[in-house]
């Protein structure tokens, strides 16, 4: 494991938590205006975002030169949708600050999804991420990379587990189901990141934390992939990481 990497911050409560990780990305917005940051979507985010446009609405920041590239999409839902993960980034960031249209991309779900890829993949590259935010899931997926995803993984379309997608059916109007596949980054996408925030909030989490950095890496929890990274920072709560064993 790089001795560097990765730093736990953990706080007393989900609120602490979110506030803190809302603040770290206000600072890095007032450094670096230019700033190309990696987004992710779910329910930890939303106290998070709901943070930091309270921060930009009083603060000394802007997103007017900054550019924004979303983890993933489902495959199979419009844009208006509202579970798709475009409907969620306008409802809770994109509508209230300064971003300038066409500055917060997704991955493509239209179309040819394999061409749509290559291209997210090289609007990626072009500059790379400085920042990159992730959730967990409860199965250690990354983004929308599922256990068994390749740690060389790009861009691609990918099957969801019967797990996540019965994690995510709260975000859909009754009646109706989660799509069963999407568009992701891949893990070797999200570590080429300069710099990883995952945040984990819950006793939900806990154990797909331990799995992620007290296992040796394997592709069964996706984010144990982070472990090879010189610079990721965990954001969590106490109860997120209850179950790991003091080192
Ligand atoms: C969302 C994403 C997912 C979520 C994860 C946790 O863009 O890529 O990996 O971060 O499923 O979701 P919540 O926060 O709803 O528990």
């Amino acid at each position: 494991m790089n001795m560097n990497s990765p730093q736990f911050r953990i706080f007393p409560s989900g609120e602490a938590t979110a506030a803190a990780v809302a603040d770290y990305l206000a600072r890095a917005l007032k450094n670096q205006p230019r700033l190309r940051l990696g987004l992710a979507t779910g329910n930890t985010f939303v106290p998070i975002y709901a943070a930091l446009v309270e921060l930009y609405q009083v603060g000394d920041f802007s997103f007017s030169e900054v550019m924004s590239f979303n983890l993933d999409e489902y495959i199979g839902l419009p844009k208006d949708h509202p579970a798709s993960f475009s409907a969620y980034m306008e409802r809770h960031l994109f509508a209230h600050v300064d971003l300038p249209a066409g500055k917060g991309l997704l991955p493509g779900v239209d179309g040819d999804i394999e061409a749509a890829s290559r291209d997210y993949e090289a609007e990626i590259a072009s500059g790379g991420i400085d920042i990159q935010v992730l959730g967990i899931g409860r199965n250690g997926h990354i983004g929308f990379n599922e256990p068994g995803s390749p740690f060389d993984s790009r861009t691609r379309k990918v099957d969801l587990t019967p797990l996540t997608r019965e994690a995510n059916k709260g975000d859909f109007p009754p009646g109706e189901t989660v799509p069963p596949s999407a568009v992701t980054m891949g893990i070797s996408t999200i570590l080429d990141a300069r710099q990883i925030i995952l945040v984990a909030i819950g006793a939900s989490k806990a154990q797909a934390i331990q799995a992620a950095f007290q296992s040796v890496p394997n592709p069964d929890c996706p984010a144990s992939a982070l472990q090879s990274h010189a610079n990721v920072l965990i954001f969590c709560d106490e109860t997120a990481t209850s179950t790991m064993r003091a080192s």
